[in-house]
C-alpha cells in the first residue's frame, strides 16, 4: 500500500529520495509523487510508475523532500489525487499514509473546499489554518492530529523551512540516521543508505533536521530508542532472478531451515509459549489471505490435540460473535504485521483479555508490539505482492506451536526439517510445473481440489493462482464438488487435485472418476504416482505429515509461469498491495 519517504541533505537529495520510493514499490501503488523547497513549494506527479517520476524529475534544488507513493482508496489514480497536497494558501505541503476518517466532518467544520477528492488535502489546510493563528508549528500538528480520526504517517514541510515535520497515528513511521543525511520513512527498507533508526511511538509528532531530531507525545518530549538498521539488504535485492517472486520461491528451503533453527535455539521464547498450554481452553487463529489459509493448517494440528480450534478471516471476526474470553488463544498470523483488519481483530481480542500470540515476519510491526507473545518467520523481507515463502513459514510456525503443545522436542523437528529440505530441490519442482503452462492457458475451468490439509493447499493454490494469472478459479473440499460446481466439468475444464493424504487416496480416486468420466482433464499433486491422472507433479518424498509444508509449491511455480507466459509482472499484481493498510 502507499509507501512515504522523506530525505534532509546537502547533496544528492534526488538519488536518495528516488532510491527509497524504488524501495517501496513492492507495496504496491498506482500513482507517485514528491515535494520540495525551491523558493516556494514545488510538487512533481505523475500516474504510473516510479520511473515515469524520475524521468519528469530532472533535478531537486532543496536541501529537504518528501515523496509518496500512492494506493488509491479516496479518489481514482489521477495526478491531482496523487500525494503531496499543498494547503489551500501553499505554505504546507503534506504526504500521508493511512486513512482520516472523519475528512468530511472536518471539511464541514472548518469550511474547506479541496480540489482533490482525498481525505489528505484537508490536513494540510487545516495545519496551515493553525500555523496561521499558532505561529508554531508543532503546536499547530499537535493541534491537528487531536482532531484527526483514523491512521496516520504524515510528513509535513513548511515553506522557508529546511526541516521535515511528522506526525503518526497506528501506521508505522520512523527516523532514519545515515551518515550526511537524515530520513523519515514508512519502513525500513525505503531508507537502504540509514545505519540506524526510530521506530516513532504512536501518535508522537516532532521534526528532523539535518543535525538533530526531536519527538513529541501530547507537548512533552517522548524518550525513544535508535536501533540498528540489522537488515541484509541483498535479501531485498534480486541478484540474477528475473522477479521477486520466483526467488522468494527459491528461498523456501532456506527460510525453512532458519526458522526451525530459530525456534531450537530460542528456549526462552519456547518457554513463555509452553506457559499457555496449561491455561487455555479454546484457539482462535486469525488473519487474511495467505496467512488465513495458514491459520487453516494450524487449526487442523489444534484439533488433532483435541482443542477446540476455529480459523477467522480477521475483516469478519472483526463482527462475529464468536465467544472468546482470558482463556482464549488468539493467534494473529500476518506476514507484515500490519494489515489493518488484523490489527482491529486484534483489538477485539484484547478487549476481551485473550491471550494473543502473533507469527509474523516483521517482529517491529504493529501486531507484534500488541501481542503478549511474537513468533517470528525467518524469512527476511517478501518483496513481491504475492506471498510465498512466508506461507511456508507460517505453516512451519503451525508445526512448532504442536511440538511444543505436545511437549515434543523440537530438535526432533529440527531433524525432520533437515531431511525434507535435503530432497526439496525447487529447480526439480521448477522444470515439471513448465509443462503444464500450455493446459493451464487452454482451459476454460480451472478448479483446485483437495481433502482435508489437501483442501487447505488447494485454496492457498487458487489464491495465488488468480491474484497473479488474473484467470478464474475456484478451490473446494473434494466432497463438495458434486454439490453444484461439478456443473462446470467438461472437456474444457482442468481440476488441479492436491492428493498427499494415504488414508484419503480411495476417496480421490473416486472423485478423480467423476471428472474423468464427464470430460474433465485432471492435474495430480502427489508424492504417489497416479495413473488415472492426464498430468502429474511429483513431490519430493518426504514424510506424508509435512508435505502440507511443501505441496503449493507447484502452484506457486504455476502461478508464476503462467502470469509471465501471460506478459504481466508477478510482482505487482494490479489492484493489490503488498502490506493492506486500509480496512
Ligand atoms: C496473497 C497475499 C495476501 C496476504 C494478506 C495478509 O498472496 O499476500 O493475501 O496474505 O493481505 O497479509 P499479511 O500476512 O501481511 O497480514
Amino acid at each position: 500500500m502507499c509507501g512515504l519517504v522523506g530525505v534532509i541533505g546537502d547533496d544528492n537529495l534526488r538519488d536518495e529520495i528516488f532510491l527509497g520510493l524504488h524501495k517501496l514499490e513492492y507495496r504496491g501503488y498506482d500513482s507517485a509523487g514528491i515535494g520540495y523547497i525551491d523558493g516556494g513549494i514545488c510538487t512533481i506527479k505523475c500516474v504510473g510508475g516510479v520511473d515515469k517520476l524520475q524521468s519528469i524529475t530532472h533535478a531537486i534544488n532543496s536541501k529537504v523532500c518528501i515523496a509518496h507513493t500512492r494506493w488509491a482508496t479516496h479518489g481514482g489514480p489521477s495526478v491531482i489525487n496523487c500525494h503531496p497536497h499543498v494547503s489551500a494558501g501553499k505554505s504546507v505541503c503534506i504526504v500521508h499514509n493511512g486513512i482520516i476518517e472523519n475528512c468530511d466532518y472536518l471539511k464541514n467544520k472548518y469550511n474547506i473546499n479541496c480540489v482533490s477528492d482525498t481525505d489528505t488535502e484537508i490536513v494540510a489546510t487545516l495545519i496551515e489554518i493553525k500555523y496561521l493563528r499558532t505561529k508554531d508549528k508543532l503546536q499547530s500538528i499537535n493541534e491537528v492530529i487531536n482532531e484527526l480520526k483514523g491512521s496516520f504517517a504524515l510528513a509535513i514541510l513548511f515553506d522557508g523551512d529546511n526541516s521535515i515535520y511528522f506526525a503518526r497515528n497506528i501506521s508505522p513511521l520512523l527516523i532514519g540516521f545515515g551518515k550526511d543525511k537524515m530520513y523519515l520513512c514508512s519502513d525500513v527498507l525505503g531508507m537502504p543508505n540509514a545505519s540506524k533508526y526510530i521506530d516513532l511511538p504512536n501518535l508522537s509528532y516532532g521534526y528532523i533536521t539535518l543535525s538533530d531530531y526531536k519527538v513529541y507525545h501530547n507537548g512533552s518530549i517522548a524518550n525513544c530508542n535508535i536501533v540498528d538498521v540489522g537488515i541484509d539488504y541483498t535479501s531485498a535485492s534480486l541478484g540474477d532472478y528475473p522477479h521477486y517472486m520466483l526467488k522468494e520461491i527459491y528461498e523456501i528451503p532456506k527460510v525453512l531451515k532458519d526458522t526451525i533453527s530459530y525456534y531450537v535455539k530460542n528456549t526462552k521464547l519456547v518457554n513463555r509459549i509452553k506457559e499457555c498450554v496449561h491455561r487455555i481452553n479454546k484457539v482462535v487463529l486469525i488473519a487474511c489471505g495467505t496467512s488465513y489459509h495458514a491459520c487453516l493448517m494450524g487449526e487442523k494440528f489444534f484439533n488433532e490435540m483435541g482443542y477446540l480450534a476455529y480459523s477467522c478471516i480477521a475483516s469478519e471476526f472483526v463482527y462475529d460473535s464468536i465467544p472468546i474470553d482470558k482463556n482464549t488463544l488468539c493467534i494473529l498470523v500476518s506476514q507484515s504485521g500490519e494489515t489493518a483488519d488484523t490489527i482491529s481483530a486484534l483489538a477485539k481480542c484484547k478487549k476481551a483479555h485473550c491471550k494473543t500470540l502473533c507469527i509474523t515476519n516483521v517482529v517491529s510491526s504493529t501486531i507484534a508490539k500488541n501481542c503478549k507473545i511474537v513468533m517470528p518467520i525467518k524469512c527476511g523481507p517478501e518483496i513481491a505482492v504475492a506471498s510465498t515463502k512466508a506461507y511456508n513459514a507460517q505453516v512451519l510456525a503451525m508445526y512448532v506451536l504442536q511440538y511444543i503443545f505436545k511437549n515434543k522436542k523440537l530438535s526432533t523437528l529440527h531433524t525432520h526439517i533437515n531431511k525434507l529440505i535435503k530432497l526439496l530441490d525447487v529447480s526439480v519442482i521448477e522444470k515439471q510445473s513448465i509443462k503444464y503452462i500450455k493446459h493451464i492457458l487452454s482451459a476454460k475451468n480451472i478448479i483446485m481440489i483437495g481433502k482435508n490439509a489437501d483442501y487447505v493447499s488447494a485454496l492457498e493454490a487458487s489464491l495465488k493462482f488468480k491474484e497473479i494469472s488474473y484467470i478464474s478459479s475456484t478451490a473446494l473440499p473434494c466432497g463438495e464438488l458434486k454439490h453444484g460446481t461439478l456443473a462446470l466439468v467438461d472437456e474444457d475444464t482442468l481440476v488441479i487435485v492436491f492428493d498427499t493424504i494415504s488414508k484419503l487416496r480411495d476417496k480421490t480416486s473416486n472423485i478423480i472418476s467423476q471428472i474423468k468420466s464427464r470430460g474433465g482433464k485432471i492435474l495430480v499433486i502427489s508424492n504417489k504416482e497416479n495413473n488415472a491422472a492426464n498430468y502429474m507433479i511429483a513431490l519430493p518424498n518426504i514424510k506424508e505429515r509435512f508435505l502440507p509444508l511443501v505441496s503449493v509449491i507447484p502452484m506457486q511455480l504455476i502461478s508464476y509461469k503462467t502470469c509471465v507466459a501471460c506478459g504481466y509482472n508477478p510482482d505487482k499484481p494490479r489492484n493489490l498491495a503488498k502490506s493492506v493498510t486500509v480496512e
